[in-house]
């Protein structure tokens, strides 16, 4: 007889859905896990041996619990009337065309999710709000259900605050788990469910709660607050490269006060990722929309610096070069960040497209993130996952992702198979400089005099 007494949903599979609830079906054997998703060659991929996301840690966890208690599905209607908690992970883009274009979050796959599962139900549910949202989407969410059902339905937000590449990790080691919900009898009970679920592995002055809203202002404010420190970084770089002084040096001092703290400090192409800007986005639109013109200004000076440093990195690469046209440039590293194979909203992408416009022959390399990249590009680049045949005859190098083993490649072997003068651009900062400089390169980092 089976052992698994309690049934849990989560409605999208993907960087966060799969593991999220791949965790949660580590840590809680008792519960069933299923996860749902419309995209059927997603969910084949996670029933196959060849995941369809690299995330490192996570095919462990598969292994341990697909088809024990953790199952992928795309039967939707049927999932939603068997189970009664349902976490929500769909996508929340930023809004592409209408009112509040660029800028407002799209929620036409989360109100999809929601009308579906005010029709298919057939008893009463807890809904879980792990997408990112704009703050005071509960409301919204329970409004929709009110109307398409009969059933009651409590709704709790839970912001996911994992970050790709390290997935697994803060998954297992949270800094801290965060619950909203109404201080209603039902608003309290569906809490406690919830609570339940996290402190089978995670100690419980980890997890905090806090109103419906505060919890999704919060998940804004935290990737906000990130970002910000990484342009503030980033624009004091820019000033290194006219003083002499060095960014390495600056985050290294900066960070030793502990009231400021010493990680997201490294400075580089600007943040990637498929939510620093478009959660920012958001914050300004709703700070627009409240009429907090100065707020929103703040904050659109955060995205302002990021954009410039990418544009910085680009008039650096032409004008040292003179010009770029025909050149052949080897771009080392095209995910957002190291060890993972998302290429959404990747500097990379912006870099590569702006060289493109001046004329240059793309060659890129990188461990996981090609397939996702040649999507984007296809025949307009070449791709190589060996660094060595990717260099072959370039006569630049872009470092645009931070992955260990281009720290560690052999400079002097790919100076010797490159057209001379041999340039690196080195946007992580991971190079060693001066030993690449007595190889014979020419070379630039970010943020040094
Ligand atoms: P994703 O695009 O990888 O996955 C979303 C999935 O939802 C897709 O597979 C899509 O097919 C599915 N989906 C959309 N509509 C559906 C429907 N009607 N029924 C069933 N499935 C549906 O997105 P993601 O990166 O996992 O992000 C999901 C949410 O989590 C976003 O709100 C994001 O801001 C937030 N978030 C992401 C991260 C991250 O590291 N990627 C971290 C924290 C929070
Ligand atoms: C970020 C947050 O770190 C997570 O807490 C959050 O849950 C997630 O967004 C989300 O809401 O999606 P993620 O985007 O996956 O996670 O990765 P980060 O490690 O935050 O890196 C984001 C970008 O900033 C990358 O392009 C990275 O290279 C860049 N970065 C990071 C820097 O340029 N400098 C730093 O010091 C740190």
């Amino acid at each position: 007889m089976s052992n698994l007494t309690k049934n849990i949903l989560c409605i999208g599979a993907g960087y966060v859905g799969v593991p999220s609830m791949a965790m949660i079906a580590y840590k809680c054997p008792e519960y069933k896990v299923t996860v749902v998703d419309i995209d059927s060659g997603r969910i084949n991929a996670w029933n196959s041996n060849i995941l369809p996301i690299y995330e490192p840690g996570l095919d462990k966890i598969i292994q341990k619990t697909r088809n024990i208690n953790l199952f992928f599905s795309t039967d939707v209607e049927n999932e939603i009337k068997k189970n009664d908690i349902i976490f929500i992970c769909v996508n929340t883009p930023t809004k592409n065309h209408g009112i509040g274009a660029g800028k407002a979050t799209d929620l036409q796959y989360l109100e999809n999710v929601i009308r579906q599962i005010g029709k298919y139900s057939n008893s009463p549910k807890i809904i879980v709000e792990k997408s990112t949202v704009p703050v005071r989407t509960a409301g919204f969410i329970k409004k929709i259900l009110d109307t398409e059902s009969e059933y009651s339905f409590t709704i709790l937000s839970n912001p996911e605050f994992m970050a790709e590449g390290t997935a697994i990790n803060d998954l297992a080691f949270p800094a801290r788990v965060l619950i909203g919900s109404d201080e209603t009898e039902s608003g309290i009970a569906a809490r406690n469910e919830l609570i339940e679920i996290y402190s089978a592995w995670i100690p419980t002055e980890k997890i905090i709660t806090t109103n419906l809203w505060s919890s999704e202002l919060s998940k804004l404010a935290a990737n906000a607050f990130l970002a910000q420190r990484i342009s503030s970084i980033n624009s004091i770089s820019a000033l290194c490269e006219k003083t002499g002084a060095d960014i390495t040096e600056i985050s290294h001092s900066v960070g030793m006060d502990e009231r400021i703290g010493g990680k997201f400090l490294t400075s580089g192409i600007g943040f990637g990722g498929s939510c620093f800007k478009k959660d920012i986005s958001s914050l300004i639109y709703l700070c627009e929309c409240y009429g907090l013109t100065e707020v929103a200004a703040y904050w659109e000076g955060v995205l302002n610096i990021n954009e410039y440093q990418q544009k910085r990195f680009v008039d650096k690469i032409v004008k040292s070069c003179n010009s770029i046209a025909e050149k052949k440039i080897c771009v080392l590293g095209c995910a957002f960040k190291t060890d993972s194979d998302d290429v959404r909203e990747s500097p990379a992408i912006g870099i590569i497209k702006q060289l493109q416009e001046e004329g240059a022959h793309i060659v890129v390399s990188d461990p996981q993130a090609l397939k996702s990249l040649s999507r984007q590009f296809g025949e307009t680049i070449r791709y190589e996952v060996d660094p060595y045949e990717a260099v072959k005859e370039c006569n630049l190098v872009l470092l645009l992702t931070d992955w260990n083993i281009f720290k560690n490649l052999d400079y002097a072997k790919i100076y010797k198979s490159m057209e001379k003068p041999a340039y690196i651009f080195d946007g992580r900062n991971i190079i060693d400089i001066q030993r690449c400089k007595e190889i014979g390169f020419e070379v630039y980092s970010i943020g040094k005099g």
